[in-house]
């Protein structure tokens, strides 16, 4: 299978990047500034059109997963315009080349669609954004949808693995190197999420993909948890000291931009769809551990 992965550079996409690798796809590494390890590196802007449509040309796509976007909560907040060039005008791009190649397209998309006033929703919940991440996120699906691209909507949250991403980015890093430096720290205790193990979401994302499920699918762990709750349990899984954890509100954080309180994913559906079924927390932090002895 030929496949372009963008955002090959980031967190999820070099997970998924590697994955292809093993398995012996031919892999095409869309990055933008960090050249990627796994696969055939591939300089790629999404915003720019003619980019796009050379990163085609070379890759010859079966399938594309689209994971380059601009993530950071507060930085989407700050940097606006940059946000809705790269996660909505990008996103239009990719989608509209998918189409014109005849490629099926993921688009990783995230629960920052909800407003966090229910928790676990599904996938034809009503989507109102409290920050501009979200509402970036929203006009891009809407951008794939009306595209006319074959595609999937992958929504998942809160990823986390043993793989070094920008800082905070990959939560169980930051807070592993928390509590082994034993000083002191704030955890947010009045937000909930649904962690989605790195490995977890690439196998559903493979399998979702060479059946070329099309539509909405929550991609996501099947645990729902505070951030507080789900550093309690990396300590707990790691035999780290958890009291050096202060619970806090996220006011008392000082974000910029607003935090749901619980836009946990409901992952029914894609339990009920695919083998691999969404983990359990437990399941989830013993592979971490497995990952990262000592
Ligand atoms: N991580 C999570 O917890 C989470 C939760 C929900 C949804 N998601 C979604 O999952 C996807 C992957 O997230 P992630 O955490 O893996 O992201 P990430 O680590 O922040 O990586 C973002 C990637 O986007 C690339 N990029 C930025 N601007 C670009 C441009 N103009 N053209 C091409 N590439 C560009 C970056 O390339 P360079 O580094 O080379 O500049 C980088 O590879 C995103 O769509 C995100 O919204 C993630």
């Amino acid at each position: 299978m030929n496949l372009l992965i963008t955002g090959t550079s980031g967190l999820l996409g070099g997970r998924i990047a590697e994955y292809a690798d093993s398995r012996g796809d031919t892999v095409f590494s869309g990055y933008l500034t960090h050249q990627p390890t796994f696969g055939l590196p591939l300089k790629l802007d999404i915003t720019s059109p003619q980019s796009v449509s050379e990163a085609f040309r070379r890759a010859r796509p079966d399938v594309v997963f689209h994971t380059a976007a601009i993530t950071g909560v507060d930085r989407c907040e700050w940097e606006r315009d940059l946000a809705l060039q790269v996660n909505v005008e990008g996103t239009r791009n990719v989608a509209e080349a998918a189409r014109d190649a005849g490629a099926y397209l993921v688009f990783l998309s995230s629960d920052y669609v909800f407003d966090g006033s229910k928790g676990l929703y599904k996938e034809d919940d009503a989507r109102n954004p409290v920050n501009f991440l979200g509402k970036t996120k929203v006009l891009a699906e809407d951008a794939v949808r009306s595209s006319g691209a074959r595609h999937l909507v992958a929504r998942t949250s809160f990823v986390f693995g043993s793989r070094e991403a920008r800082a905070e980015a990959n939560f169980a890093l930051w807070a592993l190197r928390k509590l082994k430096a034993h000083a002191p720290f704030r955890v947010v205790s009045d937000q909930f999420i649904t962690p989605t193990y790195d490995r977890n979401l690439v196998m559903m994302l493979f399998e979702a993909a060479e059946r070329r499920l099309e539509g909405t699918l929550h991609l996501a762990g099947a645990t729902r948890l505070s951030k507080y709750d789900f550093a309690f349990s990396i300590a707990k899984f790691f035999g780290l000291d958890w009291e050096v954890m202060i619970p806090s509100s996220r006011g008392e954080i000082g974000w910029i931009a607003e935090r749901p309180t619980d836009s946990s994913l409901d992952t029914s559906r894609a339990r009920a769809l695919l083998e691999n079924k969404p983990m359990e927390i437990g399941e989830s932090l013993r592979r971490l551990r497995e990952e990262i002895p000592g």
